[in-house]
């Protein structure tokens, strides 16, 4: 993904004419861009408890159905198990060739969302609510996600000593993928693919979302 379109969207913005905002803190659209799905991270670079700290607050400031707020989160930072945590977690389903992650590129960070009460259509609701906020501070502090649902819950749940069912995880980390978006039209094939080294993601575009 190109790190300056921000940067040449507003060049463009400005040469027609038009007032730019110039802002301290990424704008939505900004974070919403760079909240791609990376799959291959630093290793060399540690993420701290206080971060996954601040990003799990994020659930003190969110909507819950009936405001029941029924999730409970589980942090792992590399030193207090997540170093070898993703050896429970299936990664890159569309491309079960490359064995993702390429070992020496495993996340080590991880928020481990449980619930208190039985899988149910609000709960999940509450749990993409969740999973994309959360994501969303990561990008905004710096860092990258990777929501996971494939993985074994009870094996993770035994594992980690957990008393309730974990339902996602939140894989966390300074990602290392060069991911693009592609604007596609509503029945393409929209399996991520990757050519000469970027990952690709396509995305259907607005008209046809659109009902
Ligand atoms: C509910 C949900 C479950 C997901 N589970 C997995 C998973 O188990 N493994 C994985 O590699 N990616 C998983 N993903 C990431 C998606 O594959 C990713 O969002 C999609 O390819 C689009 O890419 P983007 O997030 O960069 O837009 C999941 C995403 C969501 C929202």
């Amino acid at each position: 993904m190109a790190d300056n379109y921000l940067e040449k969207r507003e060049e463009a913005l400005r040469t027609a004419g038009r007032t730019v905002l110039r802002r301290n803190t990424p704008s939505l659209e900004t974070l919403l861009f760079r909240n791609r799905s990376h799959r291959a991270f630093d290793v060399s670079y540690v993420v701290a408890m206080r971060q996954l700290e601040a990003i799990a607050a994020v659930n003190t400031k969110l909507p819950s159905g009936r405001n029941a707020q029924r999730l409970r989160f589980k942090l792992l930072d590399a030193g207090s198990g997540g170093r070898d945590f993703c050896r429970f977690l299936q990664l890159g389903g569309y491309l079960p060739e490359l064995h993702l992650p390429v070992p020496g590129t495993e996340p080590q960070a991880f928020i481990i969302v449980c619930c208190t009460e039985a899988e149910s259509p609000t709960v999940d609701i509450d749990l993409g609510i969740s999973l994309q906020s959360m994501a969303l501070r990561a990008v905004e502090i710096g860092l990258n996600a990777l929501i996971v649902r494939a993985f074994d819950h009870k094996a993770v749940q035994e594992a980690l000593g957990l008393p309730f069912e974990p339902l996602a995880v939140l894989a966390l980390g300074k990602g290392l993928d060069k991911i693009e978006l592609v604007e596609v039209p509503a029945g393409s094939d929209l399996r991520y693919y990757r050519k000469d080294g970027t990952h690709y993601v396509p995305k259907i575009r607005l008209d046809d979302l659109l009902l």
